[in-house]
């Protein structure tokens, strides 16, 4: 039987709406709209195609956007201005600075920067400390979806053999953190690892979050295993498609009539003959991601207030 297809879409719009009473109430109490300011440097397609979600998703629950664009060369010390004023402007409740920036600037020294009670993307090195003491802070938002996902659909994490794979600070780190707290036993996997395939198959539930389109095979997953699949890749050679959807016809003609197709790091055809529950991407974790950023930053306002 093939596995369940965990349906990001339906619980973010349920979770956005959710937020979207929440704010109303922040307002009905006589405080202003909480305020997200995004920061995106350069011209990154991707980048620019992120914050544009981000703001329109901030607009539908009533989170007022400033957005702030500045220019592929600016110097360091103008975003570490631009982040002081932002970190002392009472109007601003959340900094998100989108990444990566462009060659020649510092992204840690821009995250730290960030007020901790600014920082609704939970990158700030307070914001991770919180959490590997399991206390109350600003969460990184891709883990957290993962977590909502997995709630949601009911999968007890007590005791089951998780394995992430990915070790990076915006997912795999906090991911592994989170699933801990939740009594999981805890495997981060990476690219040095010895026979990924191996360790991935002891998995009850994978997270694949590395951003190799198809790396997870079929084989690599155990029969009846819950996986998560965090990339977003988008695939344009024919070659590796022909390779990664042999089990997915759909995705192929979609790269043929569009000239590319997004996937995850997972073979999804592949994963649902073999898994008992897979997210699809599109479609899976990624809504949820901007539902958890809208949720960081209403506790922000709450917070600041
Ligand atoms: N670039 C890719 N993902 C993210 C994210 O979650 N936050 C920020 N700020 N930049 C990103």
């Amino acid at each position: 039987m093939p596995a369940t297809k965990l349906d990001g879409t339906a619980l973010a719009k349920t979770i956005r709406a959710e937020i979207a009473e929440q704010v109303a109430e922040h307002v009905g109490r006589g405080h202003r709209p909480p305020g997200l300011a995004t920061v995106l440097v350069g011209d990154d397609p991707a980048s620019q195609v992120y914050v544009r979600n981000k703001s329109a998703a901030c607009a539908k629950v009533g989170i007022t956007s400033l957005e702030h664009r500045l220019t592929p060369d600016t110097p360091q010390a103008d975003l570490d201005a631009l982040i002081d004023r932002l970190n002392a402007d009472p109007e601003v409740d959340g900094i998100l600075v989108q990444l990566p920036l462009p060659q020649g600037l510092d992204s840690k020294r821009a995250l730290h920067r960030i007020s901790p009670a600014k920082d609704v993307d939970g990158f700030h090195p307070m914001n991770q400390g919180l959490l590997l003491e399991g206390l109350p802070g600003l969460r990184p938002c891709t883990p957290t979806a993962c977590m909502s996902l997995l709630a949601h659909h009911g999968v007890n994490l007590k005791g089951l053999r998780a394995v992430v794979l990915g070790r990076s600070e915006i997912v795999g780190k906090p991911m592994a953190l989170m699933l801990l707290e939740q009594h999981a036993t805890v495997t981060i996997a990476h690219s040095r690892t010895k026979d990924l395939p191996a360790v991935c198959r002891e998995a009850d539930l994978l997270v694949a979050a590395v951003g190799r389109p198809g790396l997870v095979e079929g084989f690599w997953i155990k029969p009846d295993a819950v996986v998560v699949d965090v990339g977003i890749n988008r695939v344009e050679d024919e070659e590796l498609a022909a390779r990664i959807f042999a089990a997915e016809p759909k995705k192929l003609e979609t790269l043929r009539a569009k000239g590319s197709v997004l996937c995850g790091d997972v073979r999804f055809g592949e994963a649902m003959q073999v898994a008992s529950a897979v997210t699809p991407v599109p479609g899976g974790v990624g809504p949820l991601t901007i539902a958890g950023l809208l949720s960081n930053t209403l506790e922000a306002a709450n917070q600041n207030r």
